[in-house]
């Protein structure tokens, strides 16, 4: 519980002091319904469509769906579009949240945004380093090279791949997807001697698959040891709503010196919508990603992706202040809970599986799960083709004791016939 004790700015707020909120932000904005507003190519949505209709006043998400602001840029720093200065200031409050009580950063020491997904905050990571080591440090672009393990997600290879630069994969062990040191420190030696000076690395906290949490101590004491620039971001996607909470003596976090980012996605554990990834970094490095050329834009576009739904962060801020901190710590406690519950059972059946003891994804070795198992409870599989070694379970709210109870039964019952 320590952990959830002392934050500035997460606190859970009645219903109507969160309805208050939001329609008084939605006041602080342009009112596409009610102002003359003549310059904006946008406006609230198409009323054939959309209705604005009197309900619509006791769910403050939909009633900013419909009011549509766009939260174009990085509302941390310089300034943003005044139209929509409301509901951006709301989005502050879901970055102060996440930021500083979460991952620990001193207040207003990080800049940040809601981008569409982990995706985009993975590569808006890459690319402010790759410029970062480019403009800063005068680095050649064949200079800097990304380090990350092999079960990263694929957004990692996709964001090398547009920013033109090499991803060296660093090998995990089979069963406990640990990286391999000894792997890691003779891939940085040959980089270094294949003229490689600047590393960009990502640190997995929950890859895809595993839901393994990378120790990035690993890869900062090799990278020490032989001398190199680095910057290290923290993917977050998936394991960001869940680590920080049930790992109450986690230090993946800005109290690390050496963590300079971290993405957390809303749209995965926070049962937040799509659209809702979450990009954070230290102070001084968006500065890097600014592209000078948006002038129209009020303020300063340092984000990958343009235009980007208000509703979304507003959608965030619900959930988070709706929960509160020591509600959505209870809400993990239960769903470790069932992960062990689901563990203790594979144990009984003698079932391998690999899981990491602060996260809610159970992998399972493929060849005790009978294919029309797998398919029934749609479980997923870590390749599509016959070479298959996993398959993994995550469990989500929406996935119970009782479904469990079902599926350990059908496979009792398989490892019996
Ligand atoms: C660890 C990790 N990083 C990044 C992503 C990409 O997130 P998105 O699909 O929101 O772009 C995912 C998605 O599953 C993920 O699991």
């Amino acid at each position: 519980m320590a952990k959830i004790i002392g934050m500035i700015y997460w606190k859970k707020l009645p219903k109507e002091e969160r309805k208050t909120k939001i329609q008084n932000a939605l006041k602080a904005n342009v009112n596409f319904a009610k102002d003359t507003s003549l310059g904006y190519p946008a406006s609230k949505l198409d009323g054939k469509v959309f209705f604005d209709a009197d309900f619509l006043k006791d769910a403050p998400v939909l009633q900013t769906f419909v009011a549509n602001p766009n939260h174009i840029g990085c509302h941390t720093l310089g300034d943003s579009e005044s139209a929509f200065k409301g509901t951006h200031e709301l989005e502050k409050e879901v970055l102060n949240v996440l930021a500083v009580d979460v991952f620990k950063s001193k207040p207003n020491e990080f800049d940040g945004y809601i981008s569409p997904g982990g995706t985009e905050a993975n590569i808006q990571a890459i690319w402010m380093y790759r410029n970062f080591f480019m403009y800063k440090k005068e680095a050649k672009l064949e200079e800097i090279v990304i380090l990350a393990s092999e079960d990263t997600h694929y957004s990692i290879p996709k964001g090398a791949n547009l920013l033109q630069l090499d991803w060296l994969k660093i090998p995990v062990s089979f069963e406990n997807r640990v990286i391999d040191k000894t792997a890691l420190e003779e891939i940085i030696v040959k980089a270094k001697n294949n003229g490689k000076k600047y590393f960009i690395v990502i640190s997995n906290m929950g890859t895809t698959m595993f839901g393994s949490v990378d120790n990035p101590e690993d890869y900062i004491t090799i990278l020490e040891k032989h001398n190199v620039a680095f910057k290290l971001h923290i993917d977050g996607a998936y394991g960001g709503f869940v680590y920080p909470f049930s790992n109450e003596n986690s230090t993946i976090n800005f109290s690390n010196p050496n963590i300079s980012s971290i993405t957390i996605d809303a749209h995965k554990m926070l049962q937040a919508p799509y659209g809702t990834g979450i990009f954070i970094c230290r102070k001084g490095l968006i500065e890097n990603v600014l592209t000078k050329e948006a002038q129209y834009v009020e303020g300063m576009d340092l984000t990958l992706c343009g235009s980007r739904s208000g509703a979304n962060a507003i959608a965030v801020w619900m959930i988070l202040f709706t929960y509160g901190p020591h509600k959505w710590f209870e809400k993990i406690s239960v769903l470790q809970m069932r992960t062990q519950f689901l563990c203790n059972e594979l144990d009984k059946l003698n079932i391998k599986y690999f899981r990491e003891p602060f996260m809610n994804i159970v992998t399972i070795h493929a060849e005790f799960i009978p294919k029309e198992i797998a398919e029934k409870y749609d479980l997923v599989p870590e390749t599509h083709n016959h070479e298959n070694k996993w398959y993994k379970i995550v469990l989500m709210n929406h996935v119970e004791v009782q479904h469990l109870t079902t599926f350990i039964d059908e496979l009792k019952a398989s490892v019996y016939a």
